[in-house]
């Protein structure tokens, strides 16, 4: 679909295009190839709002990586962290050993992010890092290093691309910031 589809009428304004995405994604899978030469790599994507991220990225690594599925919840159906993260599905195989990519949609306060890189770091692989697509370095509160990251956004909330609010809007191809009277609606 193009901008001019009805659902864009919820945006306040588009943030990051399709074509810079697909930009950022094709720099950053060159960057992954030529870092994880020779390593057994395993990419993890983060569900549900990193799946179209990660489905893109993947294809633009040249190297015999595995992929893994891994669901938590930090939201519940609103805009802002509670701080409490819950694994809804674990990771099929195990990871010692391995070099572990982490693939996020979005660090905002950095809580679920943090709490995951606890959890695996304890399953004992060769090295783990995380590659997201968005930052929101305004936002953060706990102290985490992302080693990839495409775009640093200022303190919104946005929509598209994976991402969600309300379970909706993830297949917008865009990322754009949702307008206030959607959610304000809802809280009403
Ligand atoms: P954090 O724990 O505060 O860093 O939040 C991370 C998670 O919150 C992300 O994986 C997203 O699922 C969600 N999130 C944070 N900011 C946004 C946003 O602007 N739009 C949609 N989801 C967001």
């Amino acid at each position: 679909m193009d901008t001019t589809a009805k659902i864009y009428e919820d945006l306040d304004r588009i943030l990051v295009t399709r074509e810079e995405i697909r930009q950022a994604v094709e720099k950053l899978g060159r960057q992954i190839t030529e870092d994880y030469q020779g390593k057994d790599l395993v990419m993890v994507c983060i569900l549900k709002g990193a799946s179209l991220f990660f489905t893109d990225l993947i294809r633009e690594v040249d190297l015999p990586l595995s992929t893994e599925f891994m669901a938590v919840s930090s939201y519940g159906s609103g805009t802002s962290s509670t701080g409490v993260v819950r694994i809804l599905k674990d990771l099929d195989r195990n990871i010692e050993n391995r070099h572990v990519l982490i693939v996020e949609d979005i660090v905002d306060s950095g809580k679920t992010l943090y709490y995951l890189m606890q959890v695996l770091s304890q399953r004992h692989p060769a090295s783990i890092s995380i590659a997201a697509l968005l930052d929101k370095p305004a936002r953060r509160v706990v102290d985490l290093t992302t080693r990839y990251s495409c775009f640093n956004i200022p303190d919104a909330f946005v929509v598209g691309y994976g991402l969600d609010y309300d379970e909706k809007y993830r297949n917008l191809p865009d990322i754009g910031v949702l307008h206030p009277r959607i959610y304000q609606a809802d809280d009403a």
